[in-house]
C-alpha cells in the first residue's frame, strides 16, 4: 500500500505490506533506530513518538494508520523546538534522568506530550502520566525530577 507521512518534517513516500506496524517503518524503512522497542506486549513505553503532535506507542499502530499524518520520533523533537536540543531532553541530561538511556526516548516523547497538556504539573502528576513507560535502570526519582525541570521549561519557553 502507498503511503505518504510528514515523519520529522520531512514528507515520505513509501509502498509498505498493510501489516506493518509504525515503530518497523520507523526502524527498519527509515532507520530511525531511536524509537526503540522494549516489549511484545504494548505495556514499556520504549516506542513512544508523536503523531499529530500527541503521543502514542508506535508499536501500537500500524503504518497505514498515519497515513497523511505527522510523525515526531525522538531524532526530530528539538526540531519542533528550533534548538540542538528540546528543553526536556536538555531537562533529562541536566537532572541525570537516565542511565543506559534505553527507556529515554519514550519517555522524553511522552513526557513532552504531558508537559504541554498539564499547567503546573505535580510530582504527582508526572508519576501518574509514566505509568505507562517502563524504566528498568533507575528508580524513577531523577526521571521525575527531570521531567518537572522540562515541563517548567517548556512554559517558560512558550511564555506561559
Ligand atoms: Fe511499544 Fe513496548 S515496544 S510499548
Ligand atoms: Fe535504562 Fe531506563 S535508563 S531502562
Amino acid at each position: 500500500m502507498n503511503v505518504e507521512i510528514l515523519v520529522n518534517g520531512k514528507k515520505v513516500n513509501a509502498d509498505i505490506p498493510a501489516s506493518l506496524l509504525l515503530s518497523e517503518f520507523l526502524r527498519e524503512t527509515l532507520d530511525l533506530t531511536g524509537t526503540h522497542v522494549g516489549c511484545d506486549t504494548s505495556q514499556c513505553g520504549a516506542c513512544v513518538v508523536h503523531i499529530d503532535g500527541v503521543s502514542f506507542k508506535s508499536c501500537t499502530l500500524l503504518t497505514v494508520a498515519v497515513d497523511g499524518k505527522s510523525v515526531t520520533s525522538i531524532e526530530g523533537l528539538a526540531r519542533t523546538a528550533g534548538a540542538d536540543l528540546h528543553p526536556m531532553q536538555e531537562a533529562f541530561h541536566l537532572n541525570h534522568g537516565l542511565q543506559c538511556g534505553f527507556c529515554t526516548p519514550g519517555m522524553i516523547m511522552s513526557a513532552v506530550d504531558f508537559a504541554r497538556q498539564t499547567a503546573n504539573p505535580t510530582e504527582g502528576d508526572v508519576r501518574h502520566w509514566l505509568e505507562g513507560n517502563i524504566c528498568r535502570c533507575t528508580g524513577y526519582q531523577n526521571i521525575v525530577a527531570a521531567v518537572l525541570a522540562g515541563a517548567a521549561a517548556m512554559q517558560i519557553k512558550a511564555g506561559g
